[in-house]
């Protein structure tokens, strides 16, 4: 059975990356270029300094949009084209947006051995998230399935924003990571 394209899309070529949410950020803040100048002066070569720049954008923009590789772009005077092919490359940069705590579960074999479906189960009933489905309605969770996270020997490995939880964690340590967060003991996405 044919399907036939929505009449919005039947005649309109996507742009390169328009298929990415878009961010309410469209420019860098201030204090985010100021930040980018420094890392660009410290390297002989601008495109040097993709990789931290797109860091600084995944924070001021909440998660790496295409106005955010375009604000790189003009930021360092570099092609559009090298910063979407080093943001696409790296699965570390978010091209979507997260929740303020982004649960990564690493699905690699030493941590599959070690029960890691189950776990992201639970970690995904916990906090009502769909691996790589976006925040949960209240803005809280967002969880993603991860490649190794090189605590190999120690899974299930789970990562909350940029920290790392590398122990075996069981159901308690979980709940405990969790309520952590609910107190804001840990630092939320971006800060
Ligand atoms: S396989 Fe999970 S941390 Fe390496």
């Amino acid at each position: 059975m044919n399907h036939p394209l929505p009449p919005e899309t039947a005649d309109h070529a996507l742009a390169t990356g328009e298929r990415l949410p878009k961010s309410e950020r469209t420019e860098f803040s201030p204090e985010a270029i100021a930040e980018i100048q420094a890392i660009a002066a410290k390297y002989p070569d601008k495109l040097a300094a993709t990789l931290p720049a797109l860091y600084v954008a995944q924070r001021d923009f909440g998660f790496v949009s295409l106005d955010a590789m375009k604000a790189v772009a003009r930021a360092l005077s570099i092609p559009e084209g090298h910063v979407f092919g080093v943001a696409s490359f790296y699965t570390l940069y978010q091209k979507k947006p997260v929740g303020k705590f982004h649960l990564q579960v690493c699905t690699n074999i030493s941590c599959a051995l070690n029960g890691s479906a189950e776990f992201l189960e639970k970690v995904c009933k916990k906090t009502g998230c769909k691996p790589g489905g976006g925040p949960s309605p209240d803005g809280m969770w967002s969880v993603e399935e991860a490649e190794c996270l090189a605590s190999c020997a120690s899974g299930p490995c789970m990562q909350v924003n940029t920290d790392v939880y590398d122990e075996n964690i069981d159901d308690a340590k979980l709940n405990e990571i969790l309520q952590a967060c609910e107190r804001g003991e840990y630092r939320e996405w971006g800060l």
